[in-house]
């Protein structure tokens, strides 16, 4: 199965004033000279499948300055049939989604239509930040191999949040306390059970990765630590940390503090690896992420790749266009060095490159 955007609408969006671009189902190169847009065309591509940006500053930044919303319609075949995608926020942070015209109550169903896995300057956060990104890491994989998780995962902060709000009041009986761990428990061990699941595939994933990649010498693992102690009913555990609770007005343990360790040589990865090292440990596990995904929907996600060359040795570089270019995908990537990209990638795929030029979108 194969989904793949033949045009892309995006308005206001950064840099961008109004652009209409039929990208290519195979790979599309996307060059220019710094800051005329490139990342903006793969950020657009990521707004549209997920309602988020994948660079800091948040929702207001992707509004082109003056304007007061941002949008982007996409045209997409999906194994033969065609669906319309529309996305737009504006500056109150107000989404509207469509598909075939017809508003939806969320992003959800875009990104189950059109997953999109991204991949840019900011993605060795996962080896070296909290673990609040490993958890969006392995939450989305799991949203796109089971759908349901994310209602799941919604109960869940519902039920917290309601659970949070009584351990800050006082004189709560201790009956009210256990009322809300039983219903936090019960959806919690389903989310956690969801998420144990897809890491079990995705380290499998990982470990064939490293080795096809050359890293086996970075010795390079990952451990899922589901946020509570292994073996312990989750409602033992919400019990037994009750006082804790209690003093600092909040659930202290459960899947909500899920943790994905990433080490190298037993030693957290982020304090031992280089820049390079990271950001090459970061593709294997999103290409690990993309071959779950496949094996678990035979389904390939879109892919966008900013900057894809830059900190990578040749033959780092070269091993990582081999990954991408085994994956039968759509795949966005911006470059300053565009031939390189196009020798590597075109072996194996239909290339074309696109150069960004100011205030005129793409052309060829
Ligand atoms: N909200 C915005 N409105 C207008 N221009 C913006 C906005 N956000 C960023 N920019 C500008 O857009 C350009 C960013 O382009 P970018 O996609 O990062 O370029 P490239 O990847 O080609 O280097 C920069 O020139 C930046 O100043
Ligand atoms: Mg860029």
């Amino acid at each position: 199965m194969s989904v793949y955007l033949n045009r892309l609408l995006i308005e206001n969006f950064r840099c961008l004033p109004l652009v209409d671009w039929q990208p290519i189902a195979g790979v599309n190169i996307l060059t220019g000279p710094n800051g005329i847009g490139k990342t903006s065309f793969l950020e657009s591509v990521h707004f549209l499948s997920s309602g988020k940006s994948f660079r800091a500053g948040g929702i207001h930044s992707l509004i082109r300055h003056g304007q007061s919303m941002v949008s982007v319609y996409g045209e997409i075949l999906k194994n033969g049939n065609a669906h319309c995608l529309g996305l737009s926020k504006d500056k109150t942070g107000q989404m509207k989604a469509r598909l075939q015209g017809h508003p939806l109550a969320g992003v959800s169903p875009l990104s189950l239509l059109l997953p999109v896995v991204s991949i840019h300057s900011d993605s060795y956060y996962l080896i070296d930040l909290g673990p609040e990104f490993k958890r969006r890491f392995l939450d989305w994989l799991t949203f796109h191999v089971k759908p349901s998780h994310l209602l799941t995962w919604k109960k869940y902060r519902k039920i917290l949040l309601q659970a949070n709000a009584l351990l800050k009041q006082k004189e709560v009986k201790r009956e009210q306390r256990h009322f809300w761990y039983e219903q936090l428990a019960e959806v919690g061990e389903a989310l956690s059970e969801n998420r144990a699941t897809v890491f079990s595939s995705l380290k499998t994933a990982f470990q064939t990765r490293l080795e096809t990649m050359q890293l086996e010498a970075l010795q390079v693992d990952i451990e899922y630590r589901r946020g509570w102690r292994q073996g312990e009913p989750l409602f033992d555990a919400f019990c037994e940390s009750d006082s804790r609770n209690i003093r600092y007005g909040v659930v202290s343990i459960g899947p909500h503090r899920m943790d994905m360790l990433i080490r190298s040589h037993c030693e957290e990865a982020k304090k031992i690896l280089s820049r390079g090292q990271k950001k090459i440990v970061a593709m294997a596990l999103y290409l690990s992420q993309l071959e779950v995904i496949h094996s678990l929907t035979s389904q390939w996600p879109v892919i966008c790749l900013d900057d894809v060359d830059s900190e990578l040795d040749k033959q780092r570089l070269e091993f990582v266009i081999e990954a991408f270019s085994e994956i039968k995908t759509q795949v966005f990537v911006s470059s300053l060095h565009p031939e390189t990209l196009k020798n590597l990638f075109c072996r194996n795929n239909e290339t074309s490159v696109f150069h960004v030029e100011q205030d005129m979108g793409v052309s060829f």
